[in-house]
């Protein structure tokens, strides 16, 4: 069954066209990559599925319901998480803090109980303390919680980003260039990682991702866009000698080498 359902959507930006007709479906419980040279419409295609940029034509259906002008806020609580391709933390808050955050949409306490502090106030802070700690954990930076966000060496950064959208407790995660910025061990270790995350907590992943050792070892599905629009879909082997996927990427090299 699929989670996801993009039909034809497309977003303009004036006279430039980022994302153009496009089309897929995401299986539930899969791990599947979006890819395409820079430019291609990725990261727009990401912004469009969690509310960021309003689409101007075509159907999102997430676990069947039609997310197309739904607010950022309503589609992480209908179960959609996201990490960014550069960083967002809160800087100057802690760890915990930042991992807290991200729960917000799952606290059910009103403004009132909040100002009051009443009991189930209290007790929801402690849930939502554990929690956040549990995710912590899952990422392998609960040691580090106290500390603050600036202060943790990037790779613990992204470490971050991952247990904050995990705390949002997700059906889809949504993984814009992970691997930037890791060397060779994190990444591996991040591979690992997403396969955990599919694997124990049942959640299905879609990421965009440059490295295509990470991209071949995770994904069972490939999504491979240029202007906008699909050029192939497949498995790693059906991709990799794909002539349309072959130019899409030589192209680019070539525009950019001048
Ligand atoms: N907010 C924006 N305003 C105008 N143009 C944008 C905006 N965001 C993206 N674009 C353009 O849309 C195209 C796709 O960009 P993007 O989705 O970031 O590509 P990718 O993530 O695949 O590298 C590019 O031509 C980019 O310049
Ligand atoms: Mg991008």
């Amino acid at each position: 069954m699929a989670i996801l359902d993009v039909r034809n959507l497309t977003l303009r930006f004036g006279g430039l066209t980022a994302i153009n007709n496009l089309s897929f479906a995401i299986e539930d419980n899969s791990i599947t990559a979006l890819i395409g040279p820079n430019g291609a419409g990725k990261t727009s295609a990401f912004n469009c599925l969690t509310g960021f940029y309003k689409a101007n034509e075509g159907e999102i259906l997430f676990c069947g319901k039609n997310l197309m002008r739904k607010r950022p806020f309503k589609i992480t609580e209908s179960g959609m998480a996201r990490t960014f391709q550069n960083l967002r933390l809160f800087k100057n808050k802690t760890v915990l803090e930042n991992v807290m955050s991200g729960m917000h949409c799952r606290c059910s306490a009103g403004i009132i109980s909040s100002i009051l502090r009443l009991p189930a106030q209290r007790a929801e802070e402690k849930k939502t303390r554990e929690f956040s700690e549990e995710c912590l954990e899952f990422v392998g930076i609960l040691d580090q919680k106290d500390r603050l966000a600036q202060n943790l060496p990037y790779g613990d950064q992204r470490r971050l980003e991952w247990a904050r959208a995990l705390a949002t407790q997700p059906k889809l995660l949504l993984l814009d260039e992970p691997g930037a910025g890791l060397n060779y061990d994190e990444k591996k270790e991040l591979i690992d990682l997403i396969k955990r995350i599919r694997r124990e907590l049942g959640i299905t992943i879609l990421l965009i991702e440059h490295d295509m050792g990470l991209v071949m070892n995770v994904s069972e599905k490939i999504i491979v866009i240029d202007y906008g629009q699909m050029i192939a879909e497949g498995t790693a082997d059906e991709i990799k000698n794909n002539p349309r996927v072959i130019e899409a990427y030589l192209g680019k090299d070539e525009e950019e080498a001048v």
